[in-house]
């Protein structure tokens, strides 16, 4: 594995290249054509959007008796078998901060350069201001920039690796991630119980209460060839669920659907919740990480916040015992998400080739 110390070529911010008012794109940013937006998305998928799912009278837990015939939870369950992808509503976290915390990050990503080098990050930890994904010298680079943060474990908050600009960010992070977390635990129980286990099953097979969790704050800028380019490659989510907070007036994530692309509608105040990789491994491919991938446009910036709820880092994830059996044996060896992680770190966004790879490994 190649060195994670330093970039191997000299940082260019995607949103400084969209605002010198460029009117082509450089070639670094330009896809093979089989790569390319138009190319695989039709018409007619337009129609079909992700579920949408309303959490509200939902309680799993200590509040209350569901079970398997929960209409919610069936609707869970088969939005996790068949698209890897939902949307929620009336899932508990505060609307309002959720706009607010947007913004937010919108202010943050529009302070002058000098305010956000001041966190650039290395692929050492990708902690902070970012503008790549991967260490491959030469690669062909998306059309975005990123911050990128830790709230959990315990041990790796560390609030000066926030931004302090605007001045409520930091607070807003902390609340926010306190919510996010909240509801993702609410919905790893959920799913826990779409597989016929206990409740407390999959955070228990994350390794218990201080996981892993981040946020991974997305600016698309104007791109003047959005034909050309993506803004976030093809790829799975390496860790275990994500929670997305979308821009919501601007569309640009599509979801892999067979051999086409759904651009999926954001609906106000809601969170796209999708499967990543060590879900996909830990349940046996029960639960599968699907590929999505975000396209830009040249009308229109795009901000969204993708929060990753993440095993702990240092425990081997493998496919849960009781979710083995002759007919259906282990998919997958077991691997700590810190060596997992590693590849999309080197390589960069790649589909879904590293899960697959893990696979046919065997
Ligand atoms: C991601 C991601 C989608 C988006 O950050 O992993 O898939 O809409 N983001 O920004
Ligand atoms: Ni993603």
């Amino acid at each position: 594995m190649k060195s994670l110390q330093s970039w191997p070529e000299p940082v260019v911010r995607v949103q400084a290249l969209s605002e010198s008012g460029i009117r082509a794109i450089p070639d670094r940013y330009v896809k093979p054509p089989s790569d390319r937006p138009s190319v695989v998305s039709s018409p007619m998928v337009k129609e079909v959007n992700i579920p949408v799912i309303d959490l509200k009278g939902l309680f799993v837990g200590a509040n209350g008796p569901s079970g398997p015939d929960d209409p919610t939870l069936r609707q869970i369950n088969e939005a996790c078998r068949d698209w890897g992808f939902f949307q929620v509503v009336n899932h508990g976290v505060d609307p309002k901060l959720m706009r607010m915390m947007r913004e937010s990050w919108r202010e943050f990503f529009h302070l002058p350069l000098e305010a956000k080098q001041r966190y650039a990050n290395s692929p050492c930890t990708y902690e902070g201001y970012g503008s790549r994904l991967g260490v491959e010298k030469g690669a062909v680079l998306d059309w975005s920039d990123y911050y990128f943060l830790h709230y959990m474990p315990q041990c790796l908050r560390n609030h000066e690796k926030w931004p302090d600009l605007p001045p409520s960010c930091r607070e807003q992070i902390a609340e926010y991630s306190k919510q996010v977390v909240e509801l993702s635990g609410r919905l790893m129980k959920m799913l826990s119980l779409n597989l016929g286990l206990p409740e407390d099953f999959l955070q228990r097979g994350f390794g218990g209460e201080d996981i892993g969790a981040c946020l991974r704050v997305n600016f698309y800028p104007k791109c003047p060839q959005p034909d050309l380019t993506l803004g976030l490659s093809s790829h799975s989510d390496p860790g275990g669920l994500t929670l997305l907070l979308p821009d919501e007036n601007v569309p640009g994530l599509q979801v892999r659907r067979d051999e086409s692309w759904v651009t999926v509608n954001p609906i106000s105040d809601a969170f796209i919740v999708n499967i990543g990789d060590q879900m996909q491994v830990l349940s046996n491919a029960i639960y599968k990480s699907v590929e999505h991938r975000v396209i830009v446009n040249s009308a229109k910036e795009r901000v969204s916040l993708a929060f990753f709820y993440n095993p702990k880092s240092d425990i081997p994830i493998a496919p849960a015992s009781e979710l083995v059996t002759e007919d259906r044996p282990a998919l997958y060896p077991a691997m700590t998400f810190d060596e997992y992680r590693l590849y999309i770190r080197t390589k960069g966004p790649r589909g879904k080739s590293q899960v697959e790879s893990l696979k046919s490994a065997r």
